[in-house]
């Protein structure tokens, strides 16, 4: 198949283009490079062997999307495309709607007109919102607690309602745990901007000597440690869900919802110490206050992607922990080099 990969320079994204690749797809990649670098295509050359074509475009510009579709012939989207900073939807939540909404409508409308209709959603488990309990199973209840997690579950919901109304359209929504972890060949790897807002980016940073020492955000919760207690699932190991999954859509018609996660919780000091023991590297931290709108513990059911898809998570945390470090250590400044 020939595949769309919008927001493809991302951090998840770069690793679904390698599994994508080798499991004998083509891909185009399209991002406006809002949160990623032009590196990421050079180090992507590098490790499939091919020029990936790329479109340095909003996906919300009918215009630029719609020259696009008629050029590239598509079989199929998978759409990670969009902001995911909880924070910042809290402090600009009409850039959150606007954008991760207008993208996915744009996206329609032009599948749409050029007859595609195989699409692959990057959701995320904080559709869950505060879970009833755990393990958490894709029919439980939803509900957000940030204009991030909202602009997620307003896109499942538009993209149901575009299976009921279109019966030729397949959408497989994936909701991702807490990916972490970059390929093997520390090539690609997460590179946010700015201080990291997630754990592991953070640790690498603290590890490299970039930050003096870790803020563990609440030792109160009720989890074993006191800590937060989340479901880490190696970035490799997501992206190979998304080549399963895209397979599938392919297979069938309307939506699908699958949980991408290991099964297994975390919590911080779990982290902690098992990244200093994979690296035997001292991460230094201090007890913080709760961060707001973190919730105690959230970890996947991940038996219906097992079934259904023919896929589970594989890599161990000492894994994750490791391709994590040797991402950092040979790339200090991230694709900034
Ligand atoms: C994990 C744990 C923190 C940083 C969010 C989004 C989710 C997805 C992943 C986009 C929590 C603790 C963290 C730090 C800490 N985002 N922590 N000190 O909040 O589970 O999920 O990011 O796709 O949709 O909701 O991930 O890595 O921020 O936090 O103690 O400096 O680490 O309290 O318990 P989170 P996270």
């Amino acid at each position: 198949m020939k595949i769309l990969l919008t927001g493809g320079a991302g951090f998840i994204g770069s690793h679904t283009c390698v599994e994508i690749v080798e499991a004998g797809h083509d891909v185009v990649i399209a991002d406006d490079l809002s949160n990623s670098k032009p590196a990421v295509l050079d180090r992507l050359k590098e490790l499939t062997g091919k020029e990936i074509p790329f479109y340095h475009i909003d996906v919300a510009d009918r215009q630029k999307v719609d020259e696009m579709f008629a050029k590239e012939n598509f079989d199929a989207v998978i759409h990670f495309a969009g902001f995911k900073a909880v924070g910042e939807s809290v402090a600009k939540p009409v850039m959150y709607y606007r954008n991760n909404i207008d993208t996915t409508l744009t996206l329609l409308e032009t599948m749409a007109k050029y007859n595609v209709n195989n699409f692959v959603f990057s959701s995320s488990a904080t559709v869950y919102g505060v879970p009833e309990r755990v393990p958490l199973v894709e029919g439980m209840k939803t509900g957000c607690t940030n204009p991030y997690g909202w602009t997620k579950l307003m896109i499942e919901q538009i993209l149901t309602d575009a299976t009921v109304a279109n019966k030729e359209l397949s959408v497989v929504l994936l909701r991702y745990f807490n990916p972490i972890g970059a390929h093997e060949s520390g090539r690609i790897g997460e590179d946010p901007t700015g201080i990291p807002n997630n754990l592991l980016p953070y640790i690498t940073q603290v590890a490299i000597g970039k930050l003096p020492q870790l803020g563990v955000f609440g030792d109160d919760y009720p989890t074993h440690d006191g800590t937060g207690v989340r479901d880490y699932i190696h970035v490799v190991d997501l992206a190979k869900g998304h080549v399963k999954a895209i397979e599938y859509a392919a297979e069938h018609k309307g939506t699908e919802i699958f949980n991408l996660g290991t099964g297994t919780g975390y919590s911080v000091l779990d982290i902690v110490k098992a990244f200093e023991k994979a690296n035997n590297i001292e991460i230094p931290y201090v007890i913080k206050p709760r961060r707001d709108g973190d919730i105690a513990e959230c970890y996947a059911d991940p038996v219906k992607a097992k079934e259904k898809l023919g896929w589970q998570a594989e890599k161990s945390l000492e894994e994750m922990c490791r391709d994590s470090w040797r991402w950092q250590f040979n790339n200090p400044k991230g694709y900034d080099e």
